[in-house]
């Protein structure tokens, strides 16, 4: 990680940020010097995150209800101080073929993928306008930009996310607030670990091997990390990319490309 401390005094708060990616980010981002709410819909996941991170505060935060995203935007706020930057992590995968999938299945995933970033950014919307400053990254996915066979689901809300993130971009510029997304590939969570199984079982193949596959995918040639992730992010956040708005960032090894 970089040394200097760009998000000095700066308040975020990280969507889905107990396990993963987010709380990747709620680190980097810390040690960039900011102030971050780590919350979760695992409150005791978004607690034991928040220990390891120095001031932090740990919030449960269901991104799928409105009243949660924006009561607890309003807490945060409350507590840090007006939020800069806001993360939309939070996310879910199942995996299925097409003729079997459940309505409930598609549900789930939209409601946490799609609808969760709008609610989100709604609650935080007010605050950023009037202040005429922010920043929103959201965490899509390769899975938004291509085709993904056995998540065509999942696949169709991280379209959404991206396209979500554009016309948000266009929208807040206006207000001085920036607004992209990164589009991670292959990447060493427990979301992998669910889909590695998910995956090996209906293709008939061991989770190592399918594992195997997706580092074969990959032009740089190993598993992507969280914290591979979290640098793009921090990035983003930071004056470096005070010009960068509606960015869709391929943060993949590659395998985008394959
Ligand atoms: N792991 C990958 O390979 C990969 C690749 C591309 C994109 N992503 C995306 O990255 C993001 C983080 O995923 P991850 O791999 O770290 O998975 P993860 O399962 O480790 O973390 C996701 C977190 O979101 C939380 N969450 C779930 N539903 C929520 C809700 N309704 N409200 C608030 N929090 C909720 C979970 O409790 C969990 O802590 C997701 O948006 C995911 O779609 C992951």
């Amino acid at each position: 990680m970089e040394s200097s401390r760009e998000l000095e005094g700066q308040v975020a708060l990280v969507t889905g940020s107990g396990s993963g990616i987010g709380r990747a980010i709620a680190h980097a981002l810390a040690d960039a010097g900011a102030r971050v709410a780590v919350t979760d819909i695992d409150l005791e996941a978004a607690q034991r995150a928040a220990l390891e991170i120095p001031g932090a505060i740990p919030m449960f935060l269901d991104v799928t209800s409105p009243e949660s995203a924006e009561t607890r935007v309003a807490e945060a706020e409350h507590v840090l101080g007006p939020l800069d930057i806001l993360i939309n992590n939070a996310g879910v995968s199942t995996m299925n073929r097409i003729q079997d999938l459940t309505v409930e299945e598609w549900d789930f995933n939209f409601d946490v993928n799609a609808k969760g970033v709008f609610l989100v950014t709604r609650a935080a919307l007010p605050g950023m306008i009037a202040r005429r400053a922010g920043c929103i990254v959201n965490t899509a996915s390769m899975a938004g930009k291509r085709a993904v066979p056995l998540l065509a689901h999942y696949a169709a809300s991280k379209w959404a996310c991206i396209g979500f993130t554009l016309s948000a971009a266009v929208e807040l510029g206006p207000f001085g607030i920036r607004v992209n997304c990164v589009c991670p590939g292959f990447v060493e969570t427990s979301m992998q670990e669910r889909e590695l199984a998910w995956e090996g079982e209906l293709r008939g193949l061991s989770p190592a091997e399918v594992a195997a596959g997706y580092i074969r995918l990959t032009p740089l040639g190993r598993m992507e990390t969280a914290a591979d992730v979290a640098r793009t992010v921090r990035w983003l956040c930071s004056p470096a990319a005070e010009f960068v708005t509606g960015a869709a960032i391929d943060v993949t090894g590659g395998s985008h490309l394959t």
